[in-house]
């Protein structure tokens, strides 16, 4: 994550869709038995959509996350029993419903028998990773590399639809580079081989995360299948997400990035369907939102952990505002988790009270407190 690419703004005017209500913005149904309510699922994100952060986005939206999906777990892991990848199956079912789990990887038996271990571990949604362009994802036959080798995918698909009863998933991109577009074909062939859902990142996997995500593939999917497709690909505020919600065929629209600068966007979405003024997110709720964050996190990671958790968080939350790189360096230098809320509750609190400036001129020239192991 920490070279997580950063997701540029695009120019909201190109996506201004009026204050809303929009009434035509409704959820859809995954395998004729998952109901996704509101049709913006918080995306995969390695290294970041743990359970922590997924609660946290589900607390500072007010549980509109329509669908919520795991980072990916390595079918390997899972089928060996590998602890790091066992954790990633960790949920919290009062909230996170409903619940995709990711799972990569290349061999078709193993890719079966890890399905039936998510299915078990409480998946209601199993994604099978098709995007992944990570060389030692690919290397190893799975992620954007089964773009390339539609027999197995095929296969691998079928094998796994019939070895659970939850619905089978993919997430595609659009090919693997400008040359070879063929998320058409490939999310046909899914689609027959029993999957129930096509979620569409519209980069090919040479992109990696370079250029724009090209929705026109997005409506090309859409048009071509007749399972829900889901979109993916900067979506930065809660217009664009209408806007792209909008896209001909398309059933849904997937966040990213945009969720971990922002993790209130799903409920400023729903504000604007509902044509009410899309919710303000004073210092305050950033403290409280960040502070449930770190309390849920400690549930499952070692103590030492956090602070690395809760700057990357609080790295991208933080962007954009007014002295939070001053923030972010006197942040990032805390050692442990109350020295780190101790600059973050100072910052919100001045910053609710319009005193930035007063609390700049003290931090700047603050000592950097030095933690002395006891
Ligand atoms: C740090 C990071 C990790 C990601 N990990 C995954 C993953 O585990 N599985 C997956 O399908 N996509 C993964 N993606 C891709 C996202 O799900 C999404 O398709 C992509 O970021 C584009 O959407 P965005 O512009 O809303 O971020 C990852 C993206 C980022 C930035």
């Amino acid at each position: 994550m920490a070279n997580a690419p950063e997701l540029s703004p695009s120019p909201s005017a190109a996506h201004d869709v009026g204050p809303g209500p929009h009434p035509d913005i409704r959820g859809f149904t995954v395998g004729g038995t998952v109901r996704v309510e509101r049709p913006f699922v918080l995306a995969p994100m390695s290294g970041v959509t743990d359970s922590a952060f997924r609660r946290m986005c589900g607390m500072a939206s007010t549980d509109t996350v329509g669908l919520y999906v795991t980072e990916f777990i390595s079918i390997e892991g899972l089928t060996r029993a590998n602890m790091k990848s066992a954790a990633r199956l960790a949920f919290d079912a009062r909230v996170e419903r409903p619940l995709s789990v990711q799972i990569f990887g290349g061999e078709v038996e193993r890719m079966a028998s890890a399905a039936q271990i998510a299915e078990e571990g409480g998946a209601q949604i199993v994604d099978i990773n098709c995007g992944c362009p990570a060389p030692k994802v690919v290397k190893r036959g799975g992620g954007a590399e089964l773009m390339r080798q539609c027999d197995t995918l095929a296969r691998l698909v079928e094998r796994t639809v019939n070895a659970v009863k939850v619905p089978v998933t993919v997430k595609i991109r659009s090919g693997w580079g400008a040359d070879s577009i063929n998320a058409v074909q490939v999310a046909r062939m899914c689609e027959e081989a029993g999957a129930q859902m096509i979620c569409v990142h519209g980069r090919t996997r040479l992109q990696l995360y370079t250029g724009e995500a090209d929705w026109g593939v997005v409506a090309d999917v859409a048009a071509n299948v007749r399972v829900p497709v889901v979109g993916s690909g900067d979506v930065t505020t809660a217009e664009e997400a209408i806007w792209r919600a909008r896209t001909p065929g398309v059933a849904g629209v997937m966040i990213g990035r945009a969720a971990i600068m922002n993790p209130w966007i799903f409920g400023q979405i729903d504000d604007l369907i509902q044509g009410k003024p899309q919710r303000v997110v004073d210092g305050a709720e950033r403290l409280r939102v960040l502070r449930a964050f770190a309390e849920m996190a400690a549930e499952r990671i070692p103590a030492h952990a956090i602070p690395g958790r809760l700057k990357q968080v609080l790295a991208r939350m933080t962007k954009g505002m007014e002295f939070g790189s001053l923030l972010r360096e006197r942040a990032m230098r805390a050692q442990t988790t109350e020295e780190m809320f101790d600059w973050i509750e100072r910052f919100f609190v001045a910053a609710d009270a319009g005193e930035l400036e007063t609390w700049a001129l003290g931090a700047r020239f603050e000592p950097v407190q030095v933690s002395v192991a006891a």
